[in-house]
């Protein structure tokens, strides 16, 4: 058991990534707030997880709101006497076009799911790290945050900020034994935003595109990532912080 006894929040973990996420670190006995703005799709992740015998409750947030994010730690602090990690996997992507045509509210909601979210659980959450004598943050970035490609030039700039603002963190909170790493996962076909990413219906013909360029010749899955967050969220990251792990297969271009 990898983070027995630890109090871990995922964000956005009613689906897709993140529930990967919440799944791999209850098997490993940690206490989990799966967290998302969908009730339906985050009890669902909880009851699968209690059903195969771990520790997971679920609770209602948006992370672009700053009294939602404050009450989402205030929950964890409430239900598991402390907090110990807090994922901050949410988030949202303007669909695959010219930058041109991407209009300005889809750009206020890329920044506001990916990047303001890490302003506010920075807010919120370093006052309970204080209190519990450390902690750590696993930002879930993107391979787009550093080999971007077009048509998804505001969505990488999100990740590229959220990966300079993680590195930022790391080094102005070390000194408070909080660490905060990223996790840049390459393309997942199977996750809701993927049509997103891909411009359309992820076809063989996407498909194909895709993989050509992912060395290790397959796509990302949410286990995988999930087993990169469980290393960063266990003791055996206990010097590691400031880095990204690039979760990519390799990806060269
Ligand atoms: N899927 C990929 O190919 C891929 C690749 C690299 C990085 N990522 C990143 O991984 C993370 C998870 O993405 P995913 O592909 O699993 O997406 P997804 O859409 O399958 O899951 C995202 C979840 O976040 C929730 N959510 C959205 N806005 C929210 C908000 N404001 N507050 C709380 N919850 C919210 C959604 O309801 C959903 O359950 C994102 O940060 C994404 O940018 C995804």
């Amino acid at each position: 058991m990898r983070v027995q006894g630890k109090s871990i929040i995922v964000t956005g973990s009613g689906g897709g990534i993140g529930e990967g996420i919440a799944k791999r670190l209850a098997q490993e006995g940690a206490s989990v707030i799966v967290n998302d703005i969908n009730p339906a799709a985050g009890e669902k992740v909880v009851d699968s997880i209690v059903q195969a015998g771990g520790k997971a409750s679920f609770f209602a947030a948006d992370v672009t709101k700053s009294a939602d994010v404050n009450a989402l730690v205030e929950a964890a602090v409430q239900r598991h006497g402390k907090l110990d990690v807090m994922v901050n996997n949410a988030g949202w992507t303007h669909r695959n076009r010219p930058a041109l045509e991407v209009s300005e509210e889809e750009f206020d909601k890329c920044f506001a799911v990916n990047m303001k979210s890490i302003y506010l659980s920075t807010i919120h959450a370093v006052p309970a790290f204080r209190a519990n004598k450390g902690g750590s943050f696993i930002n879930i970035a993107s391979t787009a945050g550093v080999r971007p490609r077009p048509g998804l030039a505001w969505y990488n700039g999100s990740k590229g900020a959220v990966i300079t603002t993680s590195k930022s963190l790391a080094a102005e909170f070390g000194p408070d034994n909080i660490r905060v790493n990223c996790i840049n996962p390459v393309f997942n076909p199977d996750t809701g935003l993927a049509a997103e990413f891909a411009g359309g219906p992820v076809d063989d013909a996407r498909r194909a595109k895709f993989l050509a360029t992912i060395p290790l010749g397959r796509f990302s899955t949410a286990l995988d990532v999930g087993n990169a967050a469980l290393y960063l969220a266990s003791d055996e990251a206990a010097f590691i912080s400031g880095v990204c792990i690039e979760v990519d297969g390799a990806r060269c271009v």
